[in-house]
């Protein structure tokens, strides 16, 4: 079925936002097949796909069943039946972390952002700016990743999704950092999503990589740029936006504080202020499903940094999307800022 898309785009190249209409922040796609990456990249284990349907396939690593997926993730009327099944008008559309290829040599990594991002480009263009994609970078390396990034925007990128460390190196590692204020200073969004989290049978179990890993990696995150000192190193004009509504950090603030004050001769690191006034610098997706967690992100991190993400269309979702945001009973003008004026300023730099 083919979708009639007559949105006017609106600068930064999304689609017009109706009244009450949301942006979508935090969507994933995966495309309806690739390139054999060991052929493109060289040998090695990598993701493939398995069509098992017209509207199913499973994502390969090797010889393991990662996981089942649906057309949603590759077909745009699908994701507009949906969109507009919930209201939102634009959402934006990264890529799923398992393609990251951080842990391969840069050169092939940079291949394989290459291959998705331009697959990314051909369920995009063409959607009226409803679906902005965010590219992926080989973020191991500064040099390629920066100029993956300008490649990919030329292309028609809009943003840029990278993983939330690479290996053991966190946020605030010196090549991570040269690359944010690289997006800085091209005036690109940049949404940080976890992945890779610790394993072992204590967490190989009930999703415990998901429901306690993937929070905790994103709150270290956050503390890597606080407590590293990013936040001082890169330009206050830097939009950063993190995944799950950032993780356990926004909960757990006050000890850090109280950390910071109480044992700065171990805590401080490379920060010059103490963590709350850096609170600001950074926006979080609203996927947090509780009402009162939803508050608290608002009075904790400020209602401007708080912004409609949903993690569309994997089941940890959801949906309908902003319901969490509905449900709050926040108001009216800051609801308002969370289903889309926070977003547009994100994606666009403008009010
Ligand atoms: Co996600």
């Amino acid at each position: 079925m083919a979708v009639a898309v007559t949105s006017p785009r609106q600068p930064g190249g999304i689609a017009e936002i109706g009244d009450g209409q949301i942006i979508d922040v935090h969507t994933h796609f995966v495309p309806r097949g690739w390139p054999d990456l060991g052929a493109a990249c060289g040998p090695g284990t990598w993701p493939s796909l398995r069509i098992d349907s017209e509207r199913a396939a499973m994502i390969m690593v090797g010889e393991m069943e990662f996981r089942p997926i649906g057309a949603e993730c590759w077909d745009a009327p699908t994701r507009f039946a949906d969109m507009d099944a919930d209201g939102v008008a634009v959402q934006v559309v990264s890529p799923t972390p398992v393609f990251f290829s951080y842990d391969r040599p840069p050169a092939q990594a940079a291949r394989v952002c290459e291959i998705f991002n331009d697959l990314a480009l051909e369920l995009t263009d063409g959607s009226g700016g409803r679906l902005v994609p965010f590219c992926q970078v080989p973020l191991q390396d500064p040099d390629a990743a920066c100029a993956e990034l300008e490649r990919a925007l030329a292309a028609g990128h809009r943003g840029v999704e990278i993983g939330n460390h690479v290996g053991d190196r966190d946020l605030d590692d010196a090549g991570v950092v040269t690359f944010l204020q690289h997006a800085a200073s091209l005036d690109v969004p940049v949404f940080v999503h976890p992945w890779d989290m610790a394993g072992g049978p204590r967490l190989d179990r009930w999703m415990a990589q998901w429901l306690t890993g993937m929070p905790a990696e994103t709150h270290l995150s956050v503390l890597a740029m606080v407590l590293g000192g990013v936040f001082d190193r890169v330009p206050e004009s830097l939009r950063i936006c993190f995944a799950h509504g950032g993780g356990s950090f926004a909960f757990w603030l006050g000890r850090l504080e109280n950390a910071w004050h109480r044992r700065g001769d171990v805590v401080r690191g490379s920060s010059t202020r103490p963590p709350s006034e850096y609170v600001g610098r950074f926006s979080v997706d609203s996927v947090v499903f509780a009402p009162p967690a939803l508050r608290m992100l608002v009075e904790t991190l400020g209602p401007e940094q708080v912004m409609v993400g949903s993690d569309y269309p994997y089941p940890l979702g959801e949906r309908p999307v902003g319901a969490v945001v509905h449900q709050a009973g926040l108001p009216g003008e800051q609801q308002r800022q969370l289903l889309s004026g926070n977003a547009r300023r994100y994606l666009t730099g403008q009010q």
